[in-house]
Order: structure tokens, then C-alpha cells, then sequence
């Protein structure tokens, strides 16, 4: 089992630079399928949820490979299945975005429901909603979700009853070759949502509204091959903008859109961290004692649910109380007990949290209870006195590129060792 040992106490010092989005990698490369020539998607993050959907995609055929760092050329136009079965499907969550492409492709899809997850209940009702109001007939059986549009969905007007990115992506992979025009009302607008939508209409498709509350799609019959870069990752960079004012560090974060971050920085200047803006990049400091403040969760433009436990961190430092309540997921604080072994003050009611901030945290073993719990562990250790362990590193490498690299970059004292998995074992097999 390998584990992060962090010696912490240090400031952050230096530039990193951020990877291409996880959460726009996932519904792209899916997408590559509906182009009837090869693809070349560059800025493509090195992360196991990404490779999870490229082995998916090559069990199905499509050609992969990477012609050069975070580039990948894939063809996928030897396709012929519209099936994505168990042991696949539910070693990721974003699996279900097959389904809206398989639908525009072939008209069907049957897809294994996408694996559980640390955060709640992960229903995909409004994703069924939308292919159900292009005249999809939807069954979820065995696990299985089978969905048979006939031909090609038709267009169609959804109001989505609750805002969600997975159902505003998977509709619009559906409508993107339909029969006519789909209006999408009440959607997620994530940069995620709209580099999906840019992608898709370099490809040749028709879609309009991506950002705002209405999306329109007028289906196409064909799309083409293209060359494309993949969106900077928004909660990347505000995960390393957040461990540079834990540590009380000096960190220039690079390669970023400053546009998606501006939730993000105007928290973190709130907390007393200084923030400089520049075309591509941020410049970050302490500016003096950490500030209690409170934070509310909300769909893009608001405040990230995906940065909650990073911003924790910042909360258990600040002088005073702190709230933050969560608007998004259920269990959202379940790394609440891995902080209190480090001293946090944290109480927890459902999906409101309280800190009452404390001077430092203290270094000892913790694990990671979902992706970016495990990167709040991280900033957690850099900023505590003393050597910190990190365990359950398969969710930090779900959407975190070389973690271990790029903190080392900036000066941590972090390493990534193998520990025997039970000492009972080592006796067991010395027989
Ligand atoms: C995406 O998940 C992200 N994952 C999540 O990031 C992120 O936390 C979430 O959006 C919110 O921003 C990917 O993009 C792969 P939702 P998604 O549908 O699409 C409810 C990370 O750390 N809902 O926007 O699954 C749902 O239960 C991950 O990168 C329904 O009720 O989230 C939740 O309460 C974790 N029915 C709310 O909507 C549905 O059919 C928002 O979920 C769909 C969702």
C-alpha cells in the first residue's frame, strides 16, 4: 500500500503549473466517438479517472495514443458497439456520459450504472429526464441502463429539475446529432459544461447558450475530426492557490483561466490570503493572520462544492468561527474525523460544518476519504510542524497529476513510499 509521507512547517515557494480539467477530460474523450475522422486532444490530464475511460474506450475499439506529453491522437471511428458493461463502467463515475454518446451514434446504449461514491447519493434521474424527453424509452435493470431512442433522439425542450453538470453534459452529447432542436433550461454552467460545448461545436455541431441558463441544440448529421485543448483544471488551481496561503508560502499558479477562479480568490482574499492576477496565471502570498469567514456551496459561478475540504483547512487556521454550509452533497464532510486527529475544531450537522479555528494543526497519520479530501490531507501536513502520513492514495491520483511532483516543486518535503500492507503478512509468508 503506498502512502505521502509530508514533513511539514514550510512555506510553498515557486511556480506550478496546473493540468487540463478532470471533469472536462471525462466527458470529451467519450465525445472523440461521435467524430467520423481521428481526433487530437492536447492538455490532457494524467489522472486515473482519465485512463479508466481510455481503457474503456479502447476495449471498444478506438485507437489510442499519446504522441506527445498530455496529447493524445484517438480514433474512434471503428466503433461498432454501443455497449459499456460492469467491470468497466463502474470503475469511474463519469462512465454515464457514454450514454448520451452512444444515443447520438447508434440511437441506443447500455451502460452499467457508474460505481458508488464517497459523496452521497449519486442519482442520474435528470439525465434519464432529458433522453426520456427526446423520446428515449429508459430502463435501469441489473445494474444495467439501457436506453433505445429508435433511430436518433428527437429535439426537445427540458427543464432540468435540480442543476446538475453530469445531466447538462450527457443531454447535450444526446441532443448533439438529434432530430431537431433541444432547448435545455435551468443547466450547469461549469467551465467544464462549456469546454464540452466548445469541443463539440469545433466538431461541427450547433450549440449555443453554454454558460448561461438556456443551451440550445440544433442537431447536425455529421462531425468532424478536430485538433483541441482541454480547459485548465479550475479546482487544481485553487487547490494549490489554497495550500500556498496554508503554508504561508509564495506561489505563482500557472496556466489557468483567472475567470473560472474568481469565487475562489475573492474567498481566499477574504481569508487573508493576497492575490495577484495576471492573463494566465496568479500570484499568491499570506497576507497576515487567517480570517474566519463563511461559505455557502452553489453551482457555478458560486462557491465550488469541490473545493470544500481545501478551503477547510484554511477555516481550522483562522482566527474566530467559521461555517460552511454545503449545498451540493450529503456527505460532504466525511473527512471531518481525519482533521480532528490533526486538532481541528470542526463540528458537523449534515451538511453544515463549524470550525473554531485553532493556532496550527498537528502532524500524524490520516487517510483520504474521497479526491479532494485527500488534497485538503496534503495541504493539511505541508502546513502542520512534523511528518505527516497520508493514506488511500487512489483517490488523490483520480484527479490530481503527479501531486507529489508539483508540491515538490514548490519545496515540500513530501515523498510517496510503499508500506507492507500488514505486518501479519510479512510473518505469514516467512513461513
Ligand atoms: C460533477 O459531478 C463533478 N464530477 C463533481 O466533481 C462535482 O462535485 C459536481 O459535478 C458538482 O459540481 C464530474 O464532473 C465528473 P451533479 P455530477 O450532477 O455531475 C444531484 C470532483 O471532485 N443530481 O452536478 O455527478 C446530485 O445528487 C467531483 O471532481 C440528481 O439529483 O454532479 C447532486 O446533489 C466530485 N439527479 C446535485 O444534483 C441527477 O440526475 C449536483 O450533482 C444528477 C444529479
Amino acid at each position: 500500500m503506498e502512502k505521502l509521507v509530508i514533513r511539514g512547517g514550510s512555506p510553498l515557494k515557486g511556480k506550478v503549473t496546473i493540468s487540463g480539467a478532470k471533469n472536462a477530460a471525462v466527458a470529451i474523450l467519450p465525445a472523440v466517438i461521435l467524430a467520423d475522422a481521428p481526433c487530437i486532444l492536447e492538455n490532457v490530464p494524467k489522472i486515473s479517472d482519465v485512463s479508466a475511460i481510455i481503457e474503456i474506450m479502447r476495449s471498444m475499439g478506438a485507437l489510442i495514443i499519446e504522441t506527445a506529453p498530455h496529447t493524445l491522437r484517438i480514433d474512434a471511428t471503428g466503433i461498432r458497439t454501443h455497449e459499456i458493461l460492469h467491470e468497466e463502467a463502474r470503475r469511474m463515475r463519469a462512465s454515464y456520459y457514454f450514454l448520451g454518446v452512444m444515443l447520438s451514434k447508434f440511437g441506443k446504449a447500455s451502460v452499467a450504472l457508474p460505481g458508488g461514491c464517497d459523496l452521497g447519493a449519486r442519482p442520474i434521474d435528470q439525465h434519464l429526464k432529458a433522453f426520456a424527453a427526446m423520446g428515449c424509452r429508459n430502463v435501469v435493470d441489473r445494474g444495467m441502463v439501457f436506453c433505445d431512442a429508435g433511430e436518433r433522439p428527437k429535439g426537445a425542450h427540458v427543464f432540468f429539475d435540480i442543476v446538475s453538470v453530469g445531466a447538462t453534459i450527457n443531454a447535450m452529447l444526446a441532443a448533439v446529432k438529434a432530430d431537431g432542436l433541444t432547448v435545455l433550461e435551468n443547466v450547469a454552467k461549469e467551465p467544464h459544461v462549456v469546454d464540452v460545448a466548445n469541443f463539440l461545436n469545433m466538431m461541427g455541431a450547433d450549440i449555443r447558450g453554454a454558460g448561461t441558463d438556456v443551451i440550445k441544440i440544433r442537431g447536425v448529421r455529421k462531425l468532424r475530426g478536430v485538433d483541441y485543448s482541454i480547459v485548465p483544471d479550475q479546482i487544481e488551481a485553487g487547490t494549490f492557490i489554497t495550500a500556498a496561503v496554508a503554508t504561508g508560502g509564495d506561489v505563482i499558479v500557472d496556466n489557468i483561466i483567472p475567470k473560472h477562479l474568481e469565487t475562489i480568490i475573492a474567498r481566499i482574499r477574504e481569508v487573508g490570503g493576497n492575490v495577484v492576477v495576471d492573463e494566465e496565471s496568479v500570484h499568491v502570498r499570506r497576507r497576515g493572520p487567517l480570517c474566519a469567514t463563511s461559505v455557502r456551496t452553489m453551482p457555478y459561478p458560486g462557491f465550488p462544492t469541490d473545493m470544500v475540504p481545501q478551503f477547510s483547512i484554511l477555516l481550522a487556521m483562522a482566527e474566530g468561527t467559521s461555517v460552511i454550509h454545503e449545498g451540493i452533497w450529503s456527505n460532504r464532510f466525511r473527512y471531518a474525523d481525519e482533521l480532528r486527529r490533526m486538532g481541528a475544531e470542526i463540528t458537523v450537522d449534515g451538511k453544515l460544518a463549524v470550525f473554531n479555528g485553532v493556532e496550527k494543526l498537528k502532524a500524524c497519520p490520516v487517510v483520504s476519504t474521497d479526491l479532494r479530501a485527500g488534497a485538503a490531507m496534503v495541504i493539511a501536513g505541508l502546513s502542520a510542524d512534523g511528518i505527516t502520513e497520508v493514506g488511500n492514495l487512489g483517490h488523490i491520483d483520480r484527479g490530481y497529476e503527479d501531486l507529489v511532483g508539483k508540491m515538490k516543486g514548490l519545496g515540500a518535503d513530501i515523498e510517496r513510499v510503499n508500506i507492507p500492507d500488514d505486518p501479519e503478512d510479512i510473518f505469514l509468508k516467512a513461513e
